[in-house]
Parts: structure tokens; sequence; C-alpha cells
């Protein structure tokens, strides 16, 4: 009885600031932000929480705010301990600027990257357009980042002083003028995987960087994918590896993808990668990119059912798309996600959007009797 009402007060207090970050960030901070051009409001972002997090009495602040821990939402997954089932997705944090940012919000895990073996420049700017009707933005960025010789180090940093947050790294293979036949291309994710082996709690091998000019390679063709993860296979590591799918594919594609993925050493598949189909969406056809959030939604919910259903003994799912509610999370888990990632959320939401999804996962367990995550993953089936 006791406990009941020590958890209903701090569901209110957690409900209280949340509901006022939501407030600030909605009234304030997003229209400046939405009023620059995304390319530069998203430098700004990250130079913001790059420094803020050099700011000890701020994190302990920020940690006060939003931190919602609750034992309903650990979990075992791929052998690793999670405090609760939500990281953040590639892409937002290409060089590990916003870990102890991320670890003070109550992050489970965040995902660094994607990197490569050679820094990258990426796409010619822009990189990002927002379409807000959608809940989505059109991202070209093709894997600008400072190189895996650089990301990991700092990565191997905040996953030894991380409180609470898993670590993980997403490898990609460089987009530049070296790129070359496909042997280059595996050597080129191997030399990564090898300065990664043992330095996070988990790898994400990226298969599906629809911004490359050398294309999607290897989950055009199971057997370059057989090709790339037998190599791969022999690069040692103490770490669990997930595999991060790309959203535009049937399920006969999807799954021949799979059957070549369940015979190497993976443990888990992230789905999905950026939206490529633009029907019924009104995009001009000039922006050049894929579309993350709302269009991401549907479709990857799909494949990620028939994965658990075919799937779910041989891997760990990461559901990823189009996440702006608990109950959107939720969906996802019962799909047969164990762990849920999201981007476009932070952005058009806010960074208290962690603590409104466990608040609320946390309620809709308790609504339909478990007593953890775990036991709701695949339960929609
Ligand atoms: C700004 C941005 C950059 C991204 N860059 C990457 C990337 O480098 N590697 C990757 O695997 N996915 C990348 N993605 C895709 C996301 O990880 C995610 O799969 C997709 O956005 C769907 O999730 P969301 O609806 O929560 O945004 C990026 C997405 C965004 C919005």
């Amino acid at each position: 009885m006791q406990y009941v009402s020590e958890s209903t007060a701090r569901d209110a207090v957690n409900k209280a600031s949340t509901d006022l970050f939501s407030f600030v960030y909605k009234h304030a901070v997003k229209p400046v932000v939405f009023n620059q051009a995304p390319d530069i409001a998203h430098d700004q972002m990250i130079s913001f929480c790059r420094a803020a997090g050099n700011i000890p009495p701020l994190m302990w602040l920020l940690r006060q705010m939003l931190d919602y821990t609750d034992p309903s939402l650990e979990s075992e997954v791929m052998g690793l301990h999670f405090s609760n089932p939500f990281g953040l997705s590639a892409g937002l944090d290409k060089n590990c600027d916003l870990s102890t940012v991320l670890d003070a919000a109550g992050f489970g895990f965040e995902t660094v990257g994607s990197t490569t073996s050679r820094p990258c420049a990426g796409n010619p700017r822009p990189w990002f357009h927002r379409l807000p009707e959608y809940d989505s933005m059109m991202v070209h960025v093709g894997l600008a980042n400072d190189g895996s010789e650089q990301v990991i180090p700092k990565v191997e940093k905040a996953y030894t002083k991380a409180a609470s947050m898993a670590m993980s790294i997403s490898i990609a293979r460089t987009n530049d003028d070296q790129c070359g036949d496909i042997d280059e291309g595996i050597e080129d994710y191997r030399i990564s995987l090898e300065r990664a082996a043992g330095r996070s709690s988990m790898v994400e091998i990226n298969i599906s960087c629809p911004n490359t000019h050398v294309g999607e390679p290897f989950n055009e063709n199971p057997d370059n994918l057989d090709r790339l993860f037998t190599s791969l296979d022999s690069v040692e590591r103490s770490q669990p590896l997930l595999v991060k799918m790309p959203l535009n594919k049937s399920w006969s594609e999807f799954k021949d993808l799979l059957d070549v993925l369940a015979t190497h050493n993976v443990q888990g598949i992230s789905i999905a990668n950026l939206q490529k189909d633009r029907t019924g969406l009104s995009v001009p056809v000039q922006w050049a990119g894929g579309l993350s959030g709302g269009p991401c939604y549907e479709g990857s919910n799909a494949l990620i059912a028939n994965t658990y259903r075919e799937f779910a003994s041989r891997f760990a799912i990461a559901g990823i798309g189009g996440v702006f509610t608990p109950e959107q999370a939720y969906e996802k888990i019962r799909c047969g996600s164990s762990l849920v990632m999201f981007v476009s959320s932070l952005m058009f939401r806010g960074p208290q959007q962690i603590s409104v999804f466990k608040r609320g996962l946390v309620q809709l367990l308790r609504r339909d009797g478990f007593e953890n995550v775990s036991q709701a993953v695949g339960s929609g089936l």
C-alpha cells in the first residue's frame, strides 16, 4: 500500500517536471530552433549539448527532473542488462558528443554513429528538410562523421563513465570517392569493427544507409551480405552485434537477408532505417534523401512482427521508426521489439520524451497485467 502511494507520488512529480519540460520546449525552444535552417539548428543543438554535458550541476538538475526508473522497465537482452528499453537511434550523435546529456536524461542506451573507417564529409548540404506535417525529417547526410579511429575511443570513454546507459556503436561503410568494389567495402566495415571490439556494450552494422553514392550492395544481394558477415565473424569481440536493416523490402526479400544473418555471429536486428517511399506524401521532388519519423511507423511495425514470428528464438529485435507516444512504443514491443529506439521524437517533441515514454510504458504494462517489459514482447501477435 505504501509502495503504491509512493509510486503514485513519484509519478505525479515526474509528470509535473516532464510537462514543464514539454511546455518550455514547445513554446520557447522549438520556435527558436525551428526558425533556423535545419542544418544550422542541428549543429547548434550538438554544440549546446556538448557544452551542457561539461556542467555537472546542470546534468544533476536534468537527472533530477527527467530521470524515471522502475523495476518493470529493466530487462536482459542479448546478455546485457538494460535499465529501460529506450535508446537513441543512430544518426543524431555521429561523433559521440551527447552521451553525458543522454545518460543524465535517463536513456537506457544510445547508438553513436554511424561511423566509418575513414573520416567522411558526407553529402553536399543541405542535409535536412523538415516536414512537420508528417513529424518527419528528410535526411541526406550521407554518413558524415569524424571516422571510427576518432569516434570509438570517445564511445569507450562514455561506456566506462555512464551511470546507467549502455553504449552502442553503429558502423557503416565510408561514403567517399575512395569506395571500390565489394571486397573494399567488406574491408572498410572490418576495420571499424576491429577498432570497436570490446569497447562498447554492443555494435550495430548499418547495411541500409539510403544516402550513399555506392548504394546498398549489402542488402540488395544476399550473397554480398553473406560475404560481409563471413569476414566480420572472424573479428574477435566480446559485445553482441545488431544489423540495421532497410525498411523498403518485401517480407520475402527481408527474410532472405535474415536467413543469411541467422547463419552468422549476429545477435540482434534493428528494424529499420529511413523511409524511401514517398507515395501519398507531399514532398518536393528536388529534396534528396530518406524520411524519418511518422512515415516509418507502420512499415517498421510490419517487419518487426514478421521477424518476431519467424526468428524470435534466434534474434533480439530493436524496433525503430515513428515513435512519438508511449502507446506507439508499446506497440513496437507488442510486435516483438525488446528494445525501442527513436530520433525524430527528440527533435519534434523535446528531450523529455525519454521520461514520457518510460512513465507511460510502466502504466501500460500495469494496465495489461505484465510484471516487466520482457513479458510484453510479442504479446500483440
Ligand atoms: C538526422 C538523422 C540522421 C540519421 N543518420 C543515420 C545514420 O547515420 N545511421 C543509421 O543507421 N540511421 C540513421 N538515421 C535513421 C535513424 O536511426 C532511424 O532509423 C530513423 O530516423 C527512424 O527513426 P525515427 O522515426 O525515430 O526518426 C538517421 C536519422 C535521422 C533523423
